[in-house]
């Protein structure tokens, strides 16, 4: 008989051992899941701030989150994913360099880990299915329309045109195409009634390619960007005295500015020069009257977002993300990866000029030090 009870106590032990051991797998899906995070990189110096934000956000929901910085390099980010995919990573959240990531998204589909492409569109892949980001063609837009009224395009006279350069991002980065579109959508009625005209390669949109491939900005490295806003005023620029560039980011916007005060031309005078990311260095640049306009897309609540979708999904719940809304229509496109369109969610991004340096201030976008330095 003791033997019989023996056996029973045994099985009963290895069946519940059974059962937490399953139940640790399909217990509660969020309590002390991973969540992975990957960011591109650091010398653009939003990411940082994404990255940190995003893991405080996962922790404060409960799970365990490890961050990755992949120093813009994709092999890089690549390893970093695989290793988050080894410590059994729940969902990974990534925001990536090029489009060399997808065979790591289809190795964490194999494993049934869920990705959310962050901030950037992960393309060429069908082995995901959101992207959370902001409105990138508006982002351009907004560029487009800071210059149009600074410079403005709506009473200048054909007879004495504006000169302006073009500068775009990294043509491995999807969003530099939508917020190049976006601005020249602004631009490009004033350059075919005569009061606008382009110093150097003239791209209408992305779609011309070679065109478009001169004025990209590989990597979207400021060192890249400096050198051919140095070659421009040699060259194309050389006669002319440029009132406006169009710069896609803050990083480019400050090595464009950097090449500009090298020329006795600008001194005293620098052309109107676009940006976007509201990063400190360029809002104080904004604020001395030597950066025209910056686009703040409150990464913060972008990196909130994220973790929000991500628990949803985690949790198997319908995503209903306060302050992104579905991408529909035209804008779907955003979502479109090459290989299928992924749900696509879109915070809004605000214009930010010398006034209204306000908005990211107050939302608490910089340190204590840093607003005293704007004020
Ligand atoms: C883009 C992003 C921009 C800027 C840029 C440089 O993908 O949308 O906000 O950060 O990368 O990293």
């Amino acid at each position: 008989m003791r033997r019989f009870f023996a056996v029973l106590v045994c099985a009963g032990v290895a069946a519940s051992a059974l059962f937490l051991g399953g139940c640790k797998k399909s217990g509660p899906a969020s309590a002390g899941a991973l969540i992975g995070i990957a960011i591109p990189e650091t010398h653009v110096t939003r990411w940082v701030k994404d990255g940190e934000t995003l893991k405080s956000e996962a922790e404060k929901r409960g799970y365990r989150a490890e961050l990755q910085f992949g120093d813009a390099d994709q092999s890089i980010q690549n390893r970093q994913i695989q290793t988050l995919l080894g410590l059994d990573a729940r969902l990974i959240v990534v925001g990536n360099i090029n489009d060399e990531v997808a065979p790591v998204i289809a190795e964490a589909a194999q494993k049934n880990v869920a990705v959310i492409a962050y901030d950037r569109l992960i393309q060429n892949s069908a082995d995901y299915d959101y992207f959370i980001t902001f409105n990138n063609y508006k982002v351009g837009v907004l560029q487009g329309q800071s210059l149009a009224n600074a410079l403005g395009l709506e009473q200048a006279d054909p007879k004495a045109p504006k000169s302006i350069a073009l500068f775009a991002g990294a043509m491995t980065d999807g969003n530099a195409f939508f917020f190049f579109d976006g601005a020249m959508s602004v631009l490009n009625p004033y350059v075919e009634n005569g009061v606008l005209k382009v110093v150097g390669p003239y791209p209408k949109t992305s779609a011309d390619k070679e065109n478009f491939a001169k004025i990209a900005t590989e990597g979207w490295q400021g060192t890249i960007a400096k050198a051919r806003m140095a070659g421009l005023l040699k060259e194309d620029a050389k006669s002319v005295t440029l009132d406006a560039v169009l710069a896609p980011n803050d990083h480019i916007a400050r090595a464009i500015i950097d090449a500009c005060r090298a020329d006795a031309k600008y001194k005293g005078k620098l052309p109107l020069v676009t940006g976007q990311d509201a990063e400190f260095e360029s809002t104080m640049l904004i604020k001395a009257g030597e950066q025209l306009s910056t686009v703040f897309k409150n990464t913060s609540k972008l990196a909130e977002a994220a973790i929000i979708l991500a628990d949803q999904i985690v949790k198997g719940e319908t995503p209903s993300i306060p302050g992104a809304v579905l991408a529909e229509g035209s804008l779907a496109e955003m979502g479109n990866t090459g290989k299928k369109t992924v749900k696509t969610y879109l915070l809004d991004p605000v214009l930010v000029t010398r006034d209204n340096l306000n908005v990211p201030i107050d939302a608490e976008f910089y340190t204590a030090a840093e607003n005293e330095a704007l004020k």
